[in-house]
C-alpha cells in the first residue's frame, strides 16, 4: 500500500509512485512555469499531506494557451477524421497502459477509494474509445432542393478553441469526456482543472504528449482557488475562444453563462443536480437498496448525479429503511482510499465538509430522525463524515432543496405516484432521477413525467460513454457522451450551390 510518509513535504515529484505527476502547465506542447513564478501546494484530502506543487497561473498564462491553441486550430481541424481517430486511439492505449498510475493519482488528490479511481480510469477510457470511433461519423447532410437549379448541403465544422473548466470529483473522466469529443470534432482545447485536483489533468497532458498530438491542440493551465475566477473570466472574455464547457456548481455555471454573453460563445453546462430516487410498491427492494448504495455513496456522495432524496412508498417504507440502514452499517467502510477494505473516502475539503455537516445539523434541529450515522466520523481524523440515513424530512429543511454532495441519505414517505412525481419535479434542478418499479405501465408513465435529462429505471448507476449525459432546468444544457456529445463542438453550415441549370 502507498506510504504517504514518503510523499510529505513540498517536493514536487519526489514520490516514485506517481510516474505521471507533473508540476508545470502544459502549453503549446511544452511544460512551462506560470508567468507569476508562483506555485501552490496540492494536498491529499485524507491527511492534508502535500502530494506536490502546481503552477499558480493567472489570466496571462491562460491567454498564452489560448493563443497557441488558436495557432494550432486549422492544422488539427484539417487533419482527416481518420487521423484524429488514430491519435485518440493512441491516447486510449496509453490511458489503459497507465491505468494503475492514473488511478493512484486520482485517489491521492481526490480521496476516492482506489477501486473507484480505477473505475474512473476505465470510464474515461470508454469516452476515448467512443470518440476515437465517432470522429469518422460526424456527418453532414444533402438536402432535397426546392428546384433543380440548386443543391443544398449541410456541413458540420469544428467551432475552434474551446475552454474547459473541470471539477475535482471526477478529475480525469470529466476532462476526458469533454476533450475526446472536442478533439474528435476538430477543436483544440485549453483546460483549467479544479485547484484540488490538478494532477489528473496534467497526467492526461503527459499522455497526450506521449501520444504525439500536435503541439497546442491540448493545453492545461492550473491555478489556486484565488485565480479560478480570473482565469474563468479570461476564457469567457476571449474572442479567440469559441466555446466553454463547464462541469461544476450551478452558482458558478450562472456566472460563466453571463460572462460568455459578450462574445456570444457556445456553452455547455453540466451543473448540479437534486436527484430523487423513488421506490414504488412493486419494486424489488433488495435491488433498490443496492441501487441506492451505488447512486448515493459512490465517491462518498460527491457526484452531481448522486441520489439526493429517496422517496419511499408508505407500504414499503419501514421495510426499505431498515434494509438500507443495515446495508449502510455493514457494507460501508470509511478511511484512506489506498486501503483495499475502504469504500468511503473523505470529503474533498473543509468547505464541503462544513456544508455537509451544516445540512445534517439543520435537518436534525428541525426534527429529522437519525436512522444511521448522523455526524462526523467518531474515530477517523480528518474530513470523514459518517454514511448517514435520515428520516422525518420536511420541506423547510435545507436537505430538501440543496444538493448535499456528501454521504447523507434522506428518506421521505409518499402515498401516491402523483405525489412522488410532484416532489421529484419540485426543484429547479433536473439532472437525473431514478425509480424502482415492476409495474410495466407505471415504468413508462413515470419515466416520461420526470423532469430531468436522465432517468434510471431499476438502475442506480446510469452513466456511460454510449449515452448522453446532461440536464434540464438549472442543471444546465448540452450533452456529453454518445453521438450527441459532439454537438457542442460543431457549427452547422448550410451551403447552397446555385446555377445548376440542366
Ligand atoms: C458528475 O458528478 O456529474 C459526474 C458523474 C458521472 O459522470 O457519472
Amino acid at each position: 500500500m502507498l506510504n504517504f510518509a514518503r510523499c510529505s513535504g513540498s517536493r514536487p515529484v519526489g514520490c516514485r509512485y506517481f510516474s505521471l505527476l507533473r508540476d508545470k502547465n502544459f502549453i503549446g506542447g511544452e511544460w512551462v512555469a506560470a508567468s507569476s513564478g508562483k506555485t501552490f501546494q496540492v494536498t491529499n484530502p485524507v491527511n492534508d499531506k502535500v502530494i506536490g506543487i502546481a503552477q499558480d497561473s493567472t489570466p496571462e498564462d491562460a491567454e498564452k494557451a489560448i493563443k497557441v491553441a488558436s495557432g494550432s486550430f486549422n492544422m488539427w481541424a484539417d487533419l482527416p477524421a481518420k487521423e484524429k481517430g488514430i491519435k485518440l486511439k493512441s491516447l486510449l492505449k496509453l490511458v489503459n497502459s497507465h491505468s494503475d498510475d492514473l488511478a493512484k493519482l486520482i485517489t491521492a488528490e481526490c480521496g476516492k477509494p482506489l477501486a473507484e479511481a480505477k473505475a474512473e480510469v476505465m470510464y474515461s477510457a470508454g469516452y476515448l474509445e467512443w470518440y476515437a470511433e465517432e470522429a469518422k461519423r460526424i456527418y453532414g447532410e444533402v438536402l432535397a432542393p426546392p428546384n433543380n437549379t440548386r443543391e443544398l448541403v449541410v456541413l458540420k465544422e469544428p467551432i475552434g478553441v474551446v475552454g474547459f473548466i473541470t471539477p475535482w470529483n471526477f478529475p480525469l473522466a470529466m476532462l476526458v469526456r469533454k476533450a475526446a469529443a472536442a478533439l474528435a470534432a476538430g477543436c483544440v482545447c485549453v483546460a483549467r482543472p479544479a485547484e484540488d485536483t490538478p494532477f489528473s489533468a496534467l497526467a492526461l497532458a503527459a499522455l497526450v504528449e506521449k501520444a504525439g498530438f500536435p503541439a497546442g491542440t491540448f493545453n492545461v493551465v492550473t491555478s489556486s482557488r484565488s485565480q479560478a475566477g480570473p482565469i474563468g473570466q479570461a476564457l469567457c472574455a476571449s474572442p479567440q475562444v469559441a466555446g466553454i464547457s463547464f462541469t461544476g456548481s450551478t452558482a458558478v455555471g450562472k456566472i460563466l453563462y453571463q460572462q460568455c454573453a459578450n462574445t456570444v460563445k457556445r456553452l455547455g453546462l453540466e451543473l448540479g443536480g437534486n436527484a430523487s430516487y423513488i421506490i414504488f410498491p412493486t419494486a424489488d427492494l433488495s435491488r433498490a437498496v443496492q441501487g441506492v448504495m451505488g447512486s448515493k455513496f459512490r465517491n462518498a456522495g460527491q457526484a452531481c448525479v448522486a441520489t439526493n432524496r429517496v422517496l419511499v412508498h408508505e407500504s414499503v417504507f419501514d421495510k426499505f429503511s431498515s434494509m438500507l440502514a443495515t446495508a449502510v452499517k455493514t457494507q460501508l467502510v470509511s478511511g484512506d482510499g489506498f486501503d483495499p477494505a475502504v469504500n468511503q473516502g473523505p470529503l474533498i475539503n473543509e468547505q464541503q465538509f462544513q456544508k455537509v455537516d451544516g445540512i445534517v445539523k439543520d435537518a436534525v434541529s428541525k426534527g429529522a430522525r437519525v436512522v444511521s450515522g448522523g455526524g462526523i466520523h467518531p474515530t477517523l481524523k480528518g474530513r470523514f463524515y459518517q454514511p448517514t440515513v435520515l428520516s422525518n424530512i420536511t420541506e423547510d429543511m435545507k436537505i430538501y432543496n440543496e444538493e448535499i454532495f456528501g454521504p447523507i441519505c434522506p428518506l421521505y414517505k409518499f402515498y401516491s405516484e402523483d405525489e412522488a412525481v410532484t416532489i421529484a419535479n419540485s426543484t429547479r434542478r433536473g439532472l437525473a432521477n431514478y425509480f424502482y418499479s415492476n409495474d410495466y405501465a407505471q415504468v413508462w408513465r413515470v419515466a416520461k413525467r420526470l423532469e430531468s435529462g436522465m432517468v434510471g429505471v431499476n438502475e442506480g448507476l446510469i452513466s456511460a460513454a454510449e449515452a448522453p449525459f446532461g440536464g434540464v432546468k438549472e442543471s444546465g444544457f448540452g450533452r456529453e457522451g454518445s453521438r450527441h456529445g459532439v454537438d457542442d463542438y460543431v457549427h452547422t453550415k448550410y451551403v447552397c450551390f446555385g446555377g445548376l441549370q440542366n
